[in-house]
Formats: structure tokens, sequence, C-alpha cells
């Protein structure tokens, strides 16, 4: 009980913060929300965000892989490092400091795997992350072959283009699964939602045991 309440009083300083990666279709948007939905249950102040995000930046994302195929891989890089900046300084760190729990459904990993993926040094990706970029406490990668994804995702309408060619997944899958970053944690992402879910949660009260 003690524990708890001690977690409580922490929680007002600065919240947990959780990132969810994974290839298209690994089930990040499910876990986010099954993960949330107990936390929630457990007292906690949840905040559910996602990259790309709604605001300027974001929707210029969207727009320009739904107008046009032939966004170099640098002019990506920049967008979403904008969309990022925004995100950090306007809804991350003020949740963090807020107290509240922030559960991010795509970050920098992703920027790793897939700008990666086209070409750009993940040195030079990293390097221009660690200025702004708070560093989560945990990071679920969902792991599942490309295929899998894809038939998960098959009625998707495709509005992002080549993100979603399968040997191109295939590379991306490659750099999620190469990062050792001590937050990082893969996780099978082929077995059932709610198993996932089980899963995700012991490893959380691993790092977190307070959470119980
Ligand atoms: P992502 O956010 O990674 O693209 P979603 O969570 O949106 O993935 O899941 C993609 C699709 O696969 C959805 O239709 C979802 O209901 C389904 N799905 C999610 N997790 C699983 C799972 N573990 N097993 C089978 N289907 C799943
Ligand atoms: P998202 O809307 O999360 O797609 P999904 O729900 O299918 O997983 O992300 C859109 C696409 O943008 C996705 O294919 C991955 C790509 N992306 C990058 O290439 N770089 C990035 O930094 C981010 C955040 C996403």
């Amino acid at each position: 009980m003690k524990e708890k309440i001690r977690f409580r009083e922490k929680q007002k300083e600065k919240g947990l913060f959780i990132v969810f990666e994974g290839i298209d279709g690994s089930g990040k948007s499910t876990q986010v929300e099954l993960l949330a939905r107990r936390l929630r249950r457990r007292g906690l102040e949840v905040v559910t965000l996602r990259e790309p995000t709604q605001g300027k930046w974001g929707q210029k994302i969207r727009e320009l892989s739904r107008t046009s195929g032939s966004v170099s891989p640098e002019k990506e890089l920049e967008l979403f490092i904008s969309d990022r900046k925004e995100n950090v300084a306007r809804n991350i760190k003020p949740a963090l400091v807020g107290g509240k729990t922030v559960i991010l459904d795509r970050y920098y990993y992703s920027t790793l795997a897939y700008q990666g993926a086209r070409g750009l040094p993940l040195e030079e990706i990293r390097r221009r992350h660690r200025r702004f970029a708070v560093v989560p406490d945990l990071v679920f990668i969902l792991d599942v072959p490309v295929s899998t994804g894809l038939r998960r995702i098959k009625d998707r309408p495709v509005i992002y283009g080549h993100f979603e060619e399968k040997e191109y997944l295939k590379k991306v899958r490659k750099i999620f699964l190469s990062f050792r970053d001590p937050e990082c944690l893969v996780v099978d992402g082929r077995p059932e939602a709610t198993a996932i879910h089980r899963k995700i949660w012991s490893l959380l009260l691993k790092k977190f045991p307070r959470l119980k």
C-alpha cells in the first residue's frame, strides 16, 4: 500500500513513458489500447499518442505520400523530425511533467527503421534526435513476419505507398530487431492479442514492480 502511494506521489513529477514499435500490422494500436485500459484501471492517468501526428507536419507527411511517390529519404527524415519535435514539446513533455503516463504508437525507432531502410545512416538519425527526444522508459517492439503484418492490414486503404512494400518492410523489420538500446524489448507479435498483452504486462511489472 505504502509503495502504491509513494508511486502516485512520484507520478506527480514524472509519468511513465512507454512506446510501441513494429512494422505495419504488427498490432501496435491494439496493444496501446489494451495497456492504456489496464493502467487506467490501476488509477493512472494515461495519454495515448501516435506518430505521425494529426498536427501540421503529420498531415503534410500523409498528403505527400498520397500525392507523390517520390519523396526523398532526406525530405522524409526532415518531415518526421519536425512532426516529432512538435509532439515532444506540445504533447509528450507536458504530459510527463504533469505526472501522466504516456503511451506512444511509433517514435524515433520508426525513423531509424523506415528511413534507415531507405539508406540513411542510423548514426545520423540518432544524432538528430539526441538534442530533443525524451528517451522512453520502455519500448515494446512487436515482431511479426512481414507476410503476417501485411495480411492483417490488407483491407486498409494504402495511403503510404512505398512504406508497405514487402522487400522494404523486410529491411525495416531487420533494423527493428537490431536495436540494442536497454529500453527496447522485442515481443513476439504472432499470438492472439490478449496473450501478447499478458506478456507485455508481465514485462512491465518486471521493470516497474510498483505498478502491481
Ligand atoms: P498496427 O497498429 O501495428 O498497424 P493494429 O493494432 O492496427 O496494428 O492491427 C492490425 C490488424 O490486425 C487489426 O485488424 C487488428 O484487429 C489485427 N490484430 C491486432 N493484433 C492482432 C493479433 N495479435 N493477432 C491477430 N490479429 C491482430
Ligand atoms: P502509421 O500510421 O503508424 O501506420 P500503421 O498504423 O499502418 O502502422 O504510420 C504510417 C507510416 O509511416 C508507417 O508505414 C511507418 C511510417 N513512418 C516512417 O517511415 N517514419 C517514421 O518516423 C514514422 C513515425 C512512421
